[in-house]
């Protein structure tokens, strides 16, 4: 029976009972409503609502259901029940009897499910931190390995100054490090209670919220109940979370499919996570590279959705809020597992540094270095600048590189040129140039991986103390 049948005389029409219904995809909140609900039927018990017999029949058989939907998983995917809150309600009533019917007192199912969502919004947050953790420790550990080997630099997609691989590698895990700290400032607007503000106005019963959400581990309890059951910003901020590890893996991914071609050949894919062609014997491709960067798409499409079921979203619930949950599952699945498919790709994957080392020191990367030797002899940058690049152009029309030229020849673009300037003009000396807190020479790259070290080893540890 619905839980609001008294009102009505007619049947709903069967196609809109079906549709409305959230079952299909809510019963994975099962866990979050079971646990909600013990709270609540200790808060009940608090005020007197319930007698302590009466909360150890209900406690019991909210344990009971827990067990057997453990148990049997298929359960959950043949029962017709409208939504969890009703799934639950009839389940523990054919278990407890009629005392069943007392969990629902004081309470509605607007700030169950904006108490549901905000438990498994802050677990898979977590659980999605763990997942960042483990990723940006193999960016520091392919870091660690590469030591000294180079690579260019790129902007607009141009060979432009050489860095440390490391030094390119610690970028991706800035940026994956950033988003769990991005995670993290959420969660606190995520660890808020809502339970407690009824069906709109406030529970009809003089609930001891802080306690409620003492046992639920909220770090506070919300201060307004129409915004409390109608807020979604929590699951909206996490979706944006998601949406920028989803944005970080594409550009990753992309990064390592052009590294990955014949033509650049920087990166070997690993067999295990590339497949052929039915139809060109000869291919490896990078497939999984490519799902990684077509998944943004969800992702990011789930933030879009749920910002637009919010636009005009009169206070306070509103069966809008529903169509939320779907896009919410999807992305936080979607990220979960491309971050697992991510990490174990970076593991398996090889690095031919002797083709990174060679790209490096061709492609006249050593040009900025070069002029800045003519700075530090007192040029002004505009006039070495230009003085390297009438160079660089003669070198491009007789085929050889600025090492390569006489002092003479060097000469005949600036008189200011010595013997000392070929030290500067090697790959060691040029990295070694960038000595600035943020810059690839080697001891800067050091320190930076030290640091990065430093900072997983403190989201771990946060990790460690929610677990
Ligand atoms: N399935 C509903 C949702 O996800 C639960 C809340 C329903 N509340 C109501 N008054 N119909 O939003």
């Amino acid at each position: 029976m619905k839980m609001w049948a008294g009102r009505f005389r007619e049947p709903l029409d069967p196609a809109f009972e079906r549709w409305q219904r959230s079952f299909p995809f809510d019963h994975r909140l099962l866990p979050e409503e079971l646990e909600a609900s013990r709270a609540y039927a200790q808060a009940l018990a608090g005020v007197g609502v319930l007698s302590p017999e009466e909360l150890k029949a209900i406690a019991g058989g909210l344990d009971q259901l827990e067990k057997k939907a453990g148990a049997e998983p298929a359960w959950l995917e043949s029962a017709a029940a409208e939504d969890v809150h009703h799934f639950v309600e009839e389940q523990l009533v054919a278990l407890v009897g009629e005392v069943g019917y007392k969990l629902h007192t004081g309470r509605s199912r607007n700030e169950q499910i904006a108490t549901d969502l905000r438990l498994f919004v802050r677990q898979n947050l977590d659980g999605i931190r763990a997942r960042l953790a483990e990723f940006v420790s193999v960016f520091l550990a392919r870091a660690r390995e590469l030591g000294p080997a180079a690579m260019p630099a790129y902007t607009h997609g141009q060979p432009a100054e050489p860095v440390l691989v490391a030094h390119w590698l610690l970028a991706y895990a800035e940026m994956f490090l950033r988003d769990a700290e991005r995670l993290a400032d959420c969660r606190r607007r995520v660890n808020v209670l809502p339970l407690g503000s009824g069906a709109v106005a406030g529970a009809p019963l003089p609930l001891d919220r802080a306690a409620l959400a003492r046992r639920l581990g909220f770090a506070q309890i919300s201060g307004n109940s129409l915004d409390a059951t109608s807020d979604r910003d929590f699951e909206l901020e996490f979706l944006h979370g998601l949406g920028f590890i989803a944005l970080h893996l594409s550009r990753w991914a992309e990064e390592m499919a052009i590294f990955s071609t014949r033509e650049f050949g920087f990166v070997r894919l690993p067999e295990k996570f590339s497949t052929g062609s039915s139809a060109m014997p000869q291919k490896k491709n990078p497939d999984a590279l490519e799902l990684l960067r077509a998944k943004t798409g969800r992702v990011v499409g789930a933030s879009l959705a749920v910002s637009l079921l919010l636009k005009g979203l009169p206070l306070a619930y509103n069966k809008d809020l529903q169509e939320g949950q779907e896009p919410l599952f999807e992305a936080t699945d979607t990220v979960g597992e491309s971050l697992a498919i991510a990490t174990g790709f970076l593991r398996a994957v090889s690095f031919d540094t002797e083709r990174m080392q060679a790209a490096a020191c061709s492609g006249f990367l050593n040009a900025t270095a070069a002029a800045g030797y003519l700075v530090r002899r007192g040029v002004p940058f505009r006039r070495a600048h230009a003085a390297i690049g009438q160079a660089v152009l003669h070198c491009l029309e007789t085929g050889k590189t600025l090492e390569s030229l006489s002092l003479e020849e060097l000469r005949r673009f600036s008189p200011e040129f010595e013997p000392e300037v070929y030290a500067g003009l090697t790959l060691e000396a040029v990295l070694a140039s960038h000595d600035v807190a943020g810059g690839t020479a080697p001891g800067r790259v050091k320190a930076a991986l030290a640091e990065a070290e430093k900072r997983l080893a403190a989201l771990r540890k946060e990790l460690d103390a929610h677990a």
